[in-house]
C-alpha cells in the first residue's frame, strides 16, 4: 500500500476500522526495520515543573486545578537528574514542564548551557511550551537541539472546544515553523480520542504534518484526568492509537516516534504494542521520585514509583521482549549527520 496516494476519504476508512489491523502494523514494522533495524531510542525525560499558566481542559497540571500541589526543580536538581541519567547510558536529556513565567530564558538558558558544558555528548531536547521567537532563538543559542510541541489537534473548530479562548491553533502552528527555522529537530504530535475528535480531525493530523514534516512524532491516547473538565469522558483506546502510530511509521518512514507512556497506562503492554506498529523511541522517567506524582497530566500514569535506574531497566526489559534493542546513542533523526548543522 502507497499510503501516501491514499485520498483523505481512503485514510479516514483505515482509521475507522475497529480493530488490531494486523497487516498495517506489519506493513509499519517492515518501514521502521528499513530505516531503523530494531534499534531503539532512549530520552531521559526530567519533568522540570508541574506550574502551567494555561488551563487547557484535558489537562491534569491546568492552571484551574486546585487539587494539586505545585513544583518547580532547581537548576541543580536538574543538572543532578542529569548526572543520574548520564551514568546510565541517557544521551537525551528532555525537559519538560508546564508553561511557568519563573523559568525566564535566562534561567533556562542558564540551565541549558551548563547541561551542553557538563554532557558535551548528550543532546537536549526542550518542551516548555508556546515562546516567542527571541526565546526559543536564545534557548537554540545556549545549545538546546530539538524542541516537542504537539499540536494536539490541527482542526480549528476541535482546539477551541480543548483550549480557552486566548489559546489558538494559529499561535501554536506558528511556533512550529519557528523552531524549523531556527534549525531545531522539530517535533510535534496529538492526542488520540480526544474529547469530540472525529476521524476527519485526525486525517486533518496527518496532512498538517505532511506540511510541517517533522523530526518527531509524539502520539498517545486521551486519558481523562478526575479533576479536569473532561474527567467523564472516554479515553482513546488501543487500537486507534496503535493503527495511528502504523499510519504515522508509513506516512515519515524516518521519523521518531515514542511508544507513550500513556499508551503504557491504558494497556499493560501498550508500549510493547507501540514499538511493533513502528514506533522507535522510549522515554524512561529521570524525574527524582519525589515529584513523580505530581506531574499528572491524566489519572493512573505509570511509572512514578520507581527511581531512574529502575523505570530504565523495566523499559529494556519491556523492548528487548518485543523483539527491539534500546541503543545509547543520541539518537538524531535518520539522515542528521549528513545535514549542515
Ligand atoms: N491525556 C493524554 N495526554 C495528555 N496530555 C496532556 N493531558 C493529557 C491527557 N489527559 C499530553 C498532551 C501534551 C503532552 C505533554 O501530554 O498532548 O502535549
Ligand atoms: Fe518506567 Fe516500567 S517503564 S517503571
Amino acid at each position: 500500500m502507497d499510503i501516501n496516494s491514499l485520498s483523505d476519504k481512503e485514510l479516514c476508512e483505515i482509521i475507522n476500522t475497529d480493530k488490531y489491523d494486523c497487516e498495517l502494523i506489519a506493513e509499519a514494522d517492515a518501514v521502521r526495520r528499513r530505516y531503523y533495524g530494531t534499534a531503539v531510542y532512549l530520552r531521559g525525560l526530567i519533568e522540570i515543573c508541574n506550574v502551567c499558566k494555561n488551563d487547557c481542559l484535558y489537562c491534569g497540571i491546568r492552571r484551574s486545578n486546585g487539587n494539586l500541589d505545585r513544583y518547580r526543580l532547581s537548576k541543580e536538581d536538574i543538572l543532578s537528574c542529569c548526572e543520574q541519567g548520564h551514568k546510565l547510558g541517557f544521551r537525551t536529556f528532555v525537559l519538560q514542564g508546564g508553561e511557568d513565567p519563573y523559568y525566564t530564558d535566562e534561567v533556562i538558558c542558564g540551565i541549558v548551557s551548563e547541561i551542553k558544558e557538563r554532557f558535551p555528548d548528550c543532546a537536549v531536547t526542550l518542551s516548555l511550551g508556546e515562546k516567542g521567537r527571541e526565546s526559543y532563538a536564545a534557548f537554540r543559542a545556549a545549545g538546546a537541539d530539538r524542541y516537542l510541541l504537539r499540536h494536539e489537534t490541527a482542526d480549528d473548530a476541535h482546539y477551541s472546544r480543548l483550549h480557552p479562548a486566548v489559546m489558538s491553533l494559529a499561535h501554536r502552528k506558528s511556533c512550529l515553523f519557528t523552531l524549523k527555522e531556527l534549525g531545531y529537530q522539530v517535533g510535534s504530535g496529538f492526542m488520540v480520542g480526544s474529547p469530540y475528535q472525529t476521524a476527519d480531525n485526525l486525517v486533518e493530523d496527518l496532512r498538517f504534518l505532511q506540511e510541517l514534516r517533522p523530526d518527531m512524532i509524539g502520539i498517545g491516547p486521551f486519558i481523562p484526568h478526575k479533576d479536569t473538565p473532561f474527567r467523564d469522558f472516554p479515553g482513546g483506546t488501543l487500537e486507534l492509537t496503535l493503527r495511528m502510530v502504523a499510519i504515522l511509521r508509513l506516512m515519515f518512514p524516518t521519523a521518531l516516534i515514542p511508544s507513550t507512556t500513556a499508551l503504557g497506562t491504558i494497556h499493560p503492554l501498550g508500549r510493547e504494542l507501540g514499538l511493533k506498529a513502528g514506533a522507535n523511541v522510549v522515554m524512561p522517567n529521570l524525574s527524582p521520585v519525589r515529584v513523580r506524582k505530581l506531574y499528572e497530566l491524566y489519572d493512573n500514569k505509570i511509572c512514578t514509583g520507581e527511581e531512574a535506574a529502575e523505570c530504565k531497566g523495566c523499559l529494556e526489559r519491556r523492548v528487548q521482549s518485543a523483539g527491539y534493542e534500546i541503543v545509547s546513542a543520541r539518537g538524531d533523526v535518520y539522515g542528521f549527520d549528513s545535514k549542515p548543522q
